[in-house]
């Protein structure tokens, strides 16, 4: 029988070819806002290893919503055309093409991880940018020491914000990605409006947890709003975080977020505070599964898991005992950008190279029956 892990699934009008996904991995690497061809190496490289679902990274809603100034845009029609030269190439290449919007709030202008991570130092280069970044939050509160403290939004931005997130969904839908994800987690801006540490407004938008979370709402209506019916809506959530906004309120934002569209919750968790969650002091394999798992169970939702999945089998058993319906395979397939090749192969599937694009399923085809070792037949008559 085919695994869980291999067989198709339905999510509205898409059909995706397994269960695989790549999680939204930020490569830093835009410039002047814009894709380069190594977002189509990073991007093609886990379409062509079989994956059935390839995110691409947290892409901006607005420009004061970008992290580094390595991030990519969606904030302006004049994207549509770079962005969907993405999604065409992911889709030419075998999977399904998806892509995450974000905007990073408080959490804004800072330096890519390996030139240091943490608030970006203003520079002759950067000065121009630097001095135009306009960081914002739910309140005047820095997201830790050395941070900047970003300036409260007025309420009268709030409707603005809303739709930039709704006509961002319409320039990817424009641009041709087949699925969206909402990125509510890890301390960026809708995060930021969820945890009382972060939002300590006094207005419609803070105080009691309803009014916090009416953000995300309000940002889920205006996406689902220009987002075509039959395509997918994901919403990332941290859903633990030590911060005041944990797995009880993410299960009753999930049951309302079900109500307004939203399809599948992809559970993470942490990043509202640079203090680190307590869960992170024992990091296991799947140690975010149980929150898909909460968060199907109790808000009857469909759940992506994510967070150290490894192993195909370890796959196949968080979907077999219905965890989740979906899971993401984050740094284990930039590793290996053939894993769902791979986790077939050593899962005993007989249809494994047929998970990759003939060009190289054929050869590793071959080499496998081979053992891994000897001259392949093929290769005496000439491989041209
Ligand atoms: C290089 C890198 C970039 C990431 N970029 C994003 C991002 O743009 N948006 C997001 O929600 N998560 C991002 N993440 C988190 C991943 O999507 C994923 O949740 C995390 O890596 C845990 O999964 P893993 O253990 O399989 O890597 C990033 C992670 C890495 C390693």
């Amino acid at each position: 029988m085919t695994p869980l892990l291999f067989s198709p699934i339905d999510l509205r009008e898409v059909r995706l070819r397994n269960r695989i996904v790549v999680p939204p991995l930020h490569q830093y690497s835009a410039r002047q806002h814009l894709p380069t061809d190594w977002h189509l190496m990073h991007l093609g490289r886990f379409a062509a290893g079989g994956a059935g679902l390839v995110f691409v990274e947290s892409t901006k809603v607005e420009r004061r919503g970008h992290g580094t100034l390595g991030d990519l845009a969606l904030w302006d029609d004049a994207f549509i055309a770079p962005m969907a030269r993405l999604a065409g190439f992911i889709r030419e290449h075998g999977a399904v093409p998806g892509i995450q919007l974000g905007h990073t709030g408080r959490k804004a202008r800072t330096s890519r991880p390996w030139e240091g991570d943490g608030p970006m130092p203003r520079t002759d280069e950067n000065a121009a940018e630097w001095d135009a970044w306009d960081i914002v939050g739910p309140s005047a509160l820095a997201y830790g020491e050395g941070w900047p403290v970003p300036r409260a939004l007025a309420l009268d931005e709030i409707p603005p914000l809303v739709s930039a997130w709704g006509q961002a969904a319409r320039r990817a839908d424009e641009a041709g990605f087949d699925v969206l994800e909402v990125h509510g987690a890890h301390g960026y801006l809708i995060h930021q409006f969820l945890s009382p540490e972060a939002n300590q407004r006094t207005d419609a938008y803070g105080g009691s947890d309803a009014n916090r979370r009416r953000l995300a709402i309000e940002i889920v209506e205006s996406v689902r709003e220009h987002w075509p019916a039959h395509k997918p809506l994901f919403m990332r959530l941290s859903i633990e975080d030590d911060a005041g906004w944990g797995p009880e309120q993410n299960v009753a934002l999930a049951r309302i977020l079900k109500t307004k569209g939203v399809d599948v919750i992809d559970c993470t968790s942490g990043g509202v505070s640079s203090r680190v969650p307590t869960m992170y002091r024992a990091l296991r394999y799947g140690y975010q599964v149980p929150f898909a798992s909460q968060v199907r169970r109790d808000a009857g939702i469909a759940t992506m898991a994510v967070g150290l999945i490894i192993h195909g089998d370890q796959a196949e058993q968080i979907l077999q005992e219905g965890h989740a319906d979906l899971v993401a395979i984050g740094r284990e397939i930039m590793h290996n950008p053939n894993w769902p090749m791979d986790a077939a192969q050593k899962m005993g599937l007989a249809t494994a190279f047929d998970q990759v694009p003939r060009q190289s399923g054929f050869w590793l085809e071959s080499r496998a029956r081979r053992g891994f070792g000897g001259v392949p037949s093929t290769w005496q008559k000439g491989m041209g």
